[in-house]
This record gives C-alpha cells, sequence and structure tokens, in this order.
C-alpha cells in the first residue's frame, strides 16, 4: 500500500473512532488499527471516503503512513498501552511520533517517554477531554513531550480542537509527562465541581423541595449568566430527562452510588506527595467512596438520625444564597487545581504556562466554563501568581460571595444535608487566608510526645522544651 496516511489510530472504540472521523473532516487522511474486525469494517462503511481507511493488520497500518509517522493511541490506559507500544515499536522509525491520548497515568507516561527516547522515537502523552462529542466536534487537548515533534502535529491537532473566540482549545503543555498530569488534574477539578453540584441539588431538591423541573430551569438560568458552564448545561439536561420504562424523571430511578475510573483519586494522591492541599477534591473523592456503603447507609439513617430544627428558610433568599455560594466554590476548586499545577510546574521542570492552561479549558473539555477566562487574564496578568486567589479580580470575586457561601454551609448544616465539598472549599479559603493556624500546637504536640522540635517566631533554629518536670 501507498504511503498515503498523514496519522494512524490506533484503537477505534468510541473516542478512537470519533477523533479519526474528526479529523477525516478536516482534510486529514487517517488510517485506523484494531484488533477487532467489527470495528474496522464499521468505520470502513462509516467513513465511506479515500481519506478514511482501517485494518486488522498492524503491518498493513504502518506500511500506509507517511514518514516520519504520527501514531495516536486511543487503547484503555495500562496494559494495553504498553502492548500496543511493544508491538508497534520494532517496526517504527526513528523519529515517529506515539500520542498515548489516553487517562494514562503520568508515571507510566514518564517511563514510555523514556524506553522509547532510547529507540530514538517520539513519545507524547496527550489529555483529551470532551468524550465522545467533543472527540467527534472538537476536544480541548492537552499534548506533553517533546517539542519538535509537537510542531509537526500542530496544524491537525489545531483543526480538530474546539475554538472559543477562533482560538484553539490545544497549546503545547510542556516536557515529559506533563498533558497527562494536566488532565489528571482537569478530572480532579472535574470530580470536585460534580460533588459542588450533586451537593446544590441536594439542599435545593431534599432541603428546600424544589422540584426537578424547577431544578432544570434554575440550573438552565444559571447556565445563562455568570456560572455559565458545560457541567451547568449537561446538569439542567439531566434533571428535565424522563425515564421511558417508568415515566418518572430519570434522575429520580438513578442509583446513588458513584463510580470511578481512578483519576480523580489519582489527583488527590499526588497532590498530598507533593504537599499540595486539594481540600474540595479530596471531598469528592471520598464522597463518591462513601457513596458505595449503601447498604451501610440504609441501616445508619434508621439508626443515627436527627431530629434538629426544622429550618424555615425563605426559598427565593437560598436559592440566590446558593448560587453565589456555587460560585464562589467553584472557583476556589479551580483555585487549589491551579496552585497544584503551579507546585508540580517546580517540582517536575515540565514548563507549564498556566495562562495557555486556562485558555485552554475555556472550550471543548468537560470544566469548560466562562470563569475560565477571567483566570486567563489573571494568569497573563502576573505569569508566576502562585495561587489565584492572591489575585486582586479573583480575590474580589470570592469575598463578594462569602457571606452567602457561610449562610448557605449553615443552612446545610441546620438541615442535616452533607456538604462536604462545600465546606472544605470554605475551609480552604479561611484556611489560606489566615496568617497564624493553629498549627503551633500541633508543633508543640509534635515536640512534647516525640522530641520533633519546634521553630520559634522571635528567634531563628530548632527549639526543644522539656515540656514535663
Ligand atoms: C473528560 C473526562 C473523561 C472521563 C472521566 C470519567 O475529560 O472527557 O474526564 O476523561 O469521562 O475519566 O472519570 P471517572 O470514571 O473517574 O468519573
Amino acid at each position: 500500500m501507498a504511503q498515503v496516511f498523514d496519522i494512524g489510530m490506533v484503537g477505534l472504540g468510541v473516542m478512537g473512532r470519533n477523533l479519526l472521523l474528526n479529523l477525516a473532516d478536516h482534510g486529514f487522511r487517517v488510517i485506523g488499527l484494531d484488533t477487532d474486525l467489527g470495528k474496522v469494517q464499521a468505520l470502513k462503511n462509516e467513513g465511506n471516503r479515500d481519506s478514511v481507511d482501517a485494518t486488522t493488520d498492524a503491518k498493513v497500518f504502518l506500511a500506509a503512513q507517511r514518514l516520519p509517522r504520527a501514531i495516536i493511541l486511543l487503547v484503555p490506559a495500562g496494559k494495553a498501552v504498553d502492548a500496543v507500544i511493544n508491538q508497534l515499536a520494532p517496526d517504527l522509525t526513528p523519529g515517529d511520533l506515539l500520542i498515548d491520548a489516553g487517562n494514562s497515568q503520568f508515571k507510566d507516561t514518564d517511563r514510555r517517554h523514556q524506553e522509547l527516547a532510547t529507540k530514538r522515537l517520539n513519545f507524547f502523552g496527550m489529555g483529551v477531554s470532551g468524550g465522545e462529542s467533543g472527540a467527534r466536534h472538537g476536544p480541548s487537548m492537552m499534548p506533553g513531550g517533546p517539542k519538535a515533534a509537537y510542531d509537526r502535529v500542530r496544524p491537525m491537532l489545531e483543526s480538530i480542537a474546539a475554538k472559543v473566540n477562533g482560538e484553539p482549545c490545544v497549546a503545547y503543555i510542556g516536557a515529559g509527562s506533563s498533558g497527562h498530569y494536566v488532565k489528571m488534574v482537569h478530572n480532579g477539578i472535574e470530580y470536585g465541581i460534580m460533588q459542588l453540584l450533586a451537593e446544590v441539588y441536594d439542599l435545593l431538591h431534599r432541603g428546600v423541595g424544589l422540584t426537578n423541573s424547577e431544578l432544570a430551569d434554575l440550573f438552565d438560568e444559571w447556565h445563562q449568566g455568570e456560572l455559565n458552564s458545560f457541567l451547568m448545561e449537561i446538569t439542567a439536561k439531566i434533571f428535565r430527562k424522563l425515564d421511558p420504562k417508568t415515566g418518572k424523571h430519570l434522575i429520580d430511578v438513578i442509583l446513588d452510588v458513584a463510580r470511578q475510573k481512578g483519576t480523580g483519586k489519582w489527583t488527590s494522591q499526588e497532590a498530598m506527595d507533593l504537599q499540595v492541599p486539594l481540600l474540595t477534591i479530596d471531598a469528592a473523592v471520598a464522597l463518591r467512596d462513601i457513596s458505595g456503603y449503601d447498604v451501610e447507609r440504609a441501616q445508619a439513617s434508621k439508626l443515627l438520625t436527627y431530629a434538629g430544627p426544622v429550618l424555615s428558610v425563605n426559598k427565593a433568599a437560598f436559592v440566590e444564597q446558593m448560587r453565589n455560594a456555587i460560585y464562589a466554590t467553584i472557583l476556589l476548586t479551580y483555585a487549589q487545581g491551579f496552585a497544584m499545577l503551579r507546585k508540580a510546574d517546580k517540582v517536575y521542570q515540565y514548563g507549564l504556562d498556566l495562562a495557555s492552561i486556562a485558555k485552554i479549558w475555556r472550550g471543548g473539555c468537560i470544566i469548560r466554563a466562562s470563569m475560565l477566562e477571567s483566570f486567563r487574564m489573571a494568569y497573563q496578568d502576573q505569569p508566576e501568581l502562585p495561587n489565584l486567589l492572591l489575585h486582586p479580580k479573583i480575590a474580589e470575586a470570592v469575598i463578594k460571595r462569602q457571606a452567602d457561601l457561610r449562610a448557605t454551609i449553615r443552612s446545610a448544616v441546620g438541615l442535616g444535608i452533607p456538604a462536604a465539598g462545600l465546606m472544605n472549599a470554605l475551609a480552604y479559603f479561611d484556611a489560606y487566608r489566615s496568617a497564624r493556624l493553629p498549627t503551633n500546637l500541633t508543633q508543640a504536640q509534635r515536640d512534647f510526645f516525640g522530641a520533633h522540635t519546634y521553630e520559634r517566631i522571635d528567634e531563628k533554629g530548632p527549639f526543644h522544651t522539656k515540656w514535663e518536670e
């Protein structure tokens, strides 16, 4: 077969197939590889044009591509990625580029990058966000790896990416595993925002009795304003959806046990290793875990009762408070995620540009939201900003909403409705803005029982006290 294809795609599942068709729509010639003949045939039928082909034969796949090759892998993260790399690598030519576009763990990406570099092969870890429809019509993409190799695929990636004001939602992220790292943090933020929205739903529905239809209207209204975001938009649609089986609202027949593939947990684990506080995201992971204890929860609901005061809240005022509370806590969740990227950049020397990351998250991805534009501007204004909350405009956006956030949390406590995400976001804010924390006591205790020493506010050096005579 003649070497006519611009790019190859390994894995013709939902994401691979759609990304491939997106590339073909933009004038690139793409060949797919999959072990499943059914998927290969389906693509050939659907593609139905010269610029698309597919095969189950790796040799045919490689022979059909122009050199140096660019091959996107969209196979499940983990062993499957290594299996594909091991299968293809012996037949690749130095200078070829492999792009792992799955949700791979960033440490695996570093390892693969090093292994392939010894064979003079380029390797990219590229976060892709936006799900099925994003892949087909414009995802946000986070490619990290050797810069020169990026320049080769840049026109292709820019043409298939989502666009905001004509600007593509893809940019070179940085060295090594930076692309997968940034996607991991994206997913951590995604977990945090989803948890916050779940709590708002609980407070408005169970707490003050808003119906699903009222919730749909409210989320739609929020989506039209400053809270404009993909997650707000789909949540409104979810509240409207009816179950064809029962005729009820579908949301009411969905089991309340949240599953996870693990990227949110990785974000929290990695944040602990870097000693970066990630309170909202930690709470989101923990709440998904608690949701899994459904049998125990059913038992506990009968035993651990709360006959606390029935709150008389003014519905309209509560909804307005909630709008400010959710805005402030979503902002605080992004702030935690971006602060983690700031630290990771120092530790791993990725060369991240946080303004550019905020920019490519404005469209295509699951956490796209209007407020990202203000983050982009803040980082553009102060590229070395350690934390978004230290930018006067961002600080102001939280400060003016904090009274409503505090009131919302007081109501949650009174109602006995769990609001760990909201509470942790506020706790992050309150801890971060405390010039003096009570951790002086922690230090004293460590010195008391373990002679771990402490530092003083008025003199340099470690000190130890004999606490008891
Ligand atoms: C995206 C999503 C995507 C996927 C999540 C789901 O950016 O398009 O984040 O990557 O839907 O991995 O994650 P959980 O199964 O862990 O909720």
